[in-house]
């Protein structure tokens, strides 16, 4: 009988696609180092509450290590019959050490069990996730660091706005990854709270020590209610809407690139080895990395919609429908990790092209608002320097002159406050080291950022 595990009260086996269509182990065998680990834990705590003698507690613990050794070498027919990580283990724990392995499911369920399983697995994700941020904040400092000097054009709207450093650039990027990895420890903390124990939902008569099994694993705590400990996934909705901002900053960052690596911007270039050609165009380079991480930006925010809308309306407490948290969280974290894996390799060998950087940002008259500054300076209303320098422009684009290429004596029609000393704010350089405060563009204060921040960064 197939249903060894319940087969007591049915009369006849499960029909072959129900059991296709039930089973989870295709996907949630993932976790079996977690549910090893679990069960491990269980069962010294049941020994310690003698429920099991010392012999059933050894036989448990040697027959699981066997089992995971089993897992990691490959040897293991996974049964879709025995549905799901939980009882495949355990069925193969009874045919290893018989009887002792009966014992093992005493006091628990699979309910606390599964949301025990994917919180370990999460943590340890987290952790992961955690460093990929670290290991490509380190990458953008050293490249902030190297270009603090290099100009290229701000933007906004898309349209150029003021000459900024490279390095200034970069340390924005950093900042979302700061906040980033914030969340992700925020998170991390309702990640880790001990399910075991609530069993089905309201409890068991054993007198089982959750303060126990929570240490052994590592937890914070206990969770503070069954029913709620078995059917709470907001903590896997959390992570996934963390992952799904770190994914729309990985987009925004993506977008840059792809941008800047055209012919039209012509601002970077990216190592060959991150990017591909085309079948049919000899000339293509294509930044398919990061137009591919842009693209998986969506699947993870759907992600987050599929786990939104799977516990809307659950009433209390487990239901069969968490069965489906698994693959979008899953997926999640995949995708997460290679996307950040693929940013902390190739940053560092981002190349700027300094010169069509600087080029670039001497067009579209990005000192327009130093020059407005330069005549408040000298004692000339805002709202009137705003209307003479709006002037000067037209005038250049007639001329297909850049402020900076003007004479003295062009400029001074447009008002005779304008002295020889104009030009050192007209320059790039001029101008973004005149932006010289905490968060200004000057390279100084892009020095200064990449050195505190690499103050606070904890590897
Ligand atoms: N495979 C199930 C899941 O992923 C484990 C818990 C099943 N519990 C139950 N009573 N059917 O959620």
């Amino acid at each position: 009988n197939s249903n060894q595990q319940w087969g007591g009260r049915f009369s006849e086996g499960v029909d072959a696609f129900v059991a296709r269509f039930t089973a989870s182990i295709d996907f949630d065998r993932r976790l079996y180092q977690h549910d090893i680990a679990g069960s491990m834990a269980h069962a010294r705590m049941l020994h310690k509450a003698g429920i099991l003698t010392g012999d059933e507690l050894n036989a448990i613990i040697s027959g699981l290590e066997g089992i995971l050794e089993d897992i990691r070498q490959g040897n293991i027919d996974w049964s879709v019959e025995l549905e799901d990580i939980h009882m495949n283990i355990e069925a193969r724990l009874t045919d290893r050490i018989g009887d002792a392995g009966k014992k093992l499911h005493t006091g628990r369920s699979r309910n606390d069990q599964v949301a025990t399983d994917i919180r370990l697995w999460l943590r340890d994700e987290i952790d992961h996730i955690d460093q990929e941020l670290n290991r490509f904040q380190q990458g953008l400092l050293g490249l902030a660091e190297r270009e603090a000097d290099t100009i290229m054009p701000g933007f906004t709207h898309l349209q150029t706005a003021q000459p900024v450093t490279f390095g200034h650039h970069l340390m924005a990027w950093f900042e979302m990854l700061v906040r980033d990895r914030e969340r992700l420890q925020d998170c991390r903390k309702r990640v880790n709270v001990s399910p075991l124990g609530a069993a089905a939902l309201a409890g068991t008569t054993y007198p089982i020590d959750r303060e126990f099994t929570a240490q052994q694993l590592g937890f914070d705590r206990p969770t503070r209610n069954s029913l709620d400990s078995v059917s709470d996934r907001d903590f896997a909705i959390e992570f996934c809407s963390v992952g799904a901002l770190i994914m729309t900053h990985l987009s925004r960052m993506s977008e840059e690139l792809v941008l800047w690596t055209s012919a039209q911007f012509n601002f970077i270039d990216l190592p060959d080895r991150f990017c591909t050609g085309s079948s049919i165009m000899p000339q293509k380079k294509n930044p398919d990395v990061p137009e591919l991480v842009r693209g998986k930006t969506g699947r993870v925010n759907g992600h987050l919609i599929s786990l939104l809308t799977l516990m809307k309306s659950q009433p209390l407490a487990y239901n069969k429908d968490n069965q489906e948290d698994k693959e979008p969280l899953f997926d999640t974290v995949d995708t997460l990790k290679d996307s950040l894996r693929a940013f902390a390799d190739m940053i560092p060998h981002v190349e700027a092209k300094k010169d069509a950087m600087a080029d670039a940002a001497r067009r579209g008259f990005s000192t327009a608002t130093d020059l407005a500054d330069y005549l408040v300076r000298k004692g000339m209303p805002f709202r009137n320097a705003h209307e003479v320098v709006g002037k000067s422009v037209a005038y250049g684009i007639e001329q297909g002159k850049d402020l900076s290429e003007m004479t003295l004596e062009e400029l001074k029609v447009f008002s005779d406050t304008i002295e020889a000393d104009v030009f050192d704010v007209l320059t790039l350089e001029g101008s973004v080291s005149a932006r010289n405060h905490i968060g200004g563009t000057a390279p100084e204060q892009v020095r200064s950022a990449v050195h505190f921040a690499r103050k606070t960064l904890k590897d």
